[in-house]
């Protein structure tokens, strides 16, 4: 059975549920007076929570690469009421954190929440992510970046580059999947979602899982981190956050297929206070030793994967910052 699979891409998109609230406010320690970041704030579920636990007391950093979420976000927290010199907003990549956090005069954070991937708020069909409501092969987290979209990357890549992006995402089928899709190329540009994933398709054999996944949905997610270079961001967000955490500031990430978790494991390892011997030049350089609170990555619970599925394949990884 797959359990590395984000979500189904070809869902009809219901409002995005936040994954692990309760496991996320008592890991992270959110109350009031905190000064906490949400590394992808999306539409804003974990920010609600987060804002009712601090009960409008503190500051809450929302961050989003997409300004689409952003304003989303803030509709819905405008909704809500909740006081506007509360939230400081902003819009860019985690990768950049420090940048951003140097605009709005904060360098240290109480938690930080970087929830990987994909939101179901971004499953339109104008933005390319979905396979079942027929779309451009945009797949772009932000529309504002000037980076290729999906359709200008598919007109231009190798089979091996194509190949290896797919196999990011675990995807068994890589080379089929690679050899189709450019094989489809060479009679004209591919032009939509949907077309896509017909070609995806018929490189896969059938079988029973079929009927319980698409089997273009691990593709369309390895498509997705290609075009966003997803594993590269997640690299250098996870260390400047953790850089930007106070001590005793606890961080948490939600990640959702094994690539990701590698990552988060493998960063995490880097700053592990265990690993540092005595006299570590590091130390001496002010580099951050963290505790890890989550030994093994903390998984949903059954009831929590029955009412959103997207959970299913989450895994929790936490640490609090010791030095
Ligand atoms: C799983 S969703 C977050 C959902 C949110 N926690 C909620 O409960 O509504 C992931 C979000 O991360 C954003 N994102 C992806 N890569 C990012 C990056 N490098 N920097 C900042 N945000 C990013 C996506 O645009 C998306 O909105």
């Amino acid at each position: 059975m797959d359990c590395t699979l984000h979500q189904s891409l070809g869902d009809v998109p219901a409002a995005h549920q936040p994954v692990m609230p309760s496991e996320l406010l008592q890991i992270l320690e959110v109350g009031p007076g905190k000064l906490v970041l949400d590394s992808t704030c999306g539409g804003g579920g974990h920010s609600i929570k987060f804002y009712e636990a601090m009960r409008g007391i503190g500051t809450l950093v929302c961050m989003d690469r997409d300004p689409e979420m952003l304003a989303l976000a803030q509709r819905r927290f405008a909704e809500r009421g909740v006081p506007e010199g509360f939230v400081r907003w902003v819009c860019g990549s985690f990768a950049d954190l420090k940048l951003h956090l140097a605009r709005l005069g904060i360098e240290r954070f109480d938690a930080i929440l970087a929830d990987l991937g994909l939101s179901s708020d971004q499953l339109t069909a104008e933005r390319g992510f979905s396979f079942v409501q027929d779309g451009p092969l945009d797949m772009r987290f932000s529309r504002a970046e000037a980076i290729p979209t999906l359709g200008e990357r598919l007109e231009r890549i190798g089979a091996d580059d194509l190949e290896q992006a797919l196999r990011a995402a675990d995807e068994r089928f890589a080379r089929r999947i690679a050899r189709a899709i450019l094989r489809r190329r060479d009679q004209g540009p591919i032009r939509s979602t949907v077309e896509l994933a017909r070609v995806i398709r018929s490189a896969i054999p059938k079988s029973r899982e079929w009927r319980r996944i698409d089997p273009a949905t691990k593709s369309f997610m390895a498509l997705r981190m290609l075009v966003n270079d997803e594993i590269r961001h997640i690299q250098k967000g996870l260390v400047e956050a953790i850089e930007c955490l106070a001590i005793g500031g606890r961080i948490a990430v939600l990640s959702f297929h094994s690539g990701e978790d590698r990552v988060v494991k493998q960063t995490f390892r880097t700053f592990d206070i265990r690993f540092r011997v005595k006299g570590d030049p590091g130390e001496a350089a002010g580099r951050p030793a963290l505790e890890l609170l989550t030994r093994k990555p903390v998984r949903p619970g059954e009831a929590e994967c029955r009412s959103n599925p997207r959970a299913r394949s989450a895994k929790l990884r936490a640490a609090v910052r010791v030095g």
